[in-house]
């Protein structure tokens, strides 16, 4: 069964979305042709590739690997420089769709051009990237909280539309606790959590190699075997600032069931990553599909209904 009229529209800080899914940055949306194709597929909004000052060609190839349960990825922010996302981010208003635009750099001072930029075009939502793994000798800003207090009071100052974080994961609850506490004193709108599993390692025993150049093999981790550490996130900032800040859940999702749990942990819409990459758009269609059985043999009606609603033991 596949029943229309369970309604999986949701909001993110106020703005609302048909469907609530999308592409995780980085998946299918660094080049016109991507935007434009994630405008014309089923996704709820299009999130742009995260960007910096300089169009940048990323790190040398092979740079992305997938294997059962994931991929991992050293792609070194490849992207067209925030001037040109800037100049095609009006046209791509025509689908009708919220547009996501991410934001990245290599020094805080380029975040704070780059929103500020960005900010004169309007996206609906913009994302403050404080996790990407993939730069040789730059830390993940997510990983001090100093710097990311820091960076995101500037930013804060000259973003005008509503304004989320993109975070890397944490494994200690006490680090859930200094996040989100500096969350909400910057008065962040929404979270994308979690970007993916920083400098893990994949190792390929027949050629007794790593699978991908950059870092000597380090990247980060993204697919169905990170849902855990995703879910456990979601829950964790849902639970601290439950009702204040919007929740995007990414990571792990491979099936419309992998959404309901996000959902269940808190999440209002959810990103998808490694499978939009490896199956390409038409997974929006075939998650939607499976969501809305899921829902509906589960007794819910919307994505409302279920959101947050995880039963504790
Ligand atoms: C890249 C990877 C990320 O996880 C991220 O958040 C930003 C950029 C990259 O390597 O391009």
């Amino acid at each position: 069964m596949n029943d229309q009229s369970i309604d999986l529209s949701t909001t993110i800080a106020g703005v609302p979305l048909t469907v609530c899914m999308m592409n995780a940055s980085g998946a299918r949306c660094v080049t016109q042709e991507e935007l434009e194709a994630l405008g014309r597929s089923r996704a709820g909004a299009i999130v742009t590739k995260s960007m910096t000052p300089q169009p940048r060609e990323g790190n040398p190839e092979p740079r992305y690997y997938s294997f059962a349960g994931g991929s991992i990825n050293s792609m070194g922010l490849p992207n067209l420089g925030y001037p040109t996302y800037a100049r095609l981010i009006p046209a791509l208003r025509r689908f009708g769709k919220p547009i996501i635009a991410s934001i990245a750099g290599l020094c805080e001072q380029d975040f704070v051009d780059g929103a500020r930029a960005l900010n004169t075009v309007q996206p609906d939502l913009m994302e403050i990237n404080l996790s990407c793994p993939n730069l040789p000798g730059k830390p993940q800003i997510g990983y001090d909280f100093q710097a990311a207090q820091r960076l995101l009071r500037k930013v804060r100052e000259v973003v005008t539309v509503p304004m989320g974080v993109k975070l890397p994961p944490y494994f200690d609850p006490a680090h859930h606790e200094v996040m989100a506490s500096l969350l909400a004193e910057v008065e962040v709108d929404f979270l994308s959590v979690i970007n993916s599993v920083g400098n893990a390692l994949v190792v390929n025993p027949e050629a007794e190699s790593v699978v991908i150049k950059p870092k000597g093999g380090f990247g980060g981790l993204g697919g169905h075997l990170i849902k855990p550490v995703a879910l456990a996130n979601v829950r964790a900032f849902w639970k601290l600032l439950h009702g204040r800040v919007t929740i995007i859940g990414t990571g792990g999702i491979v099936t419309g069931t992998d959404v309901f749990e996000h959902l269940l942990c808190g999440a209002s819409a959810v990103q998808i990553g490694t499978t939009l990459v490896e199956e390409g758009l038409q997974a929006f269609d075939r998650i939607e599909t499976e969501l809305r059985e899921v829902l509906q043999k589960k007794g819910y009606r919307s994505v409302h209904d279920c959101q947050g609603k995880l039963r504790e033991l």
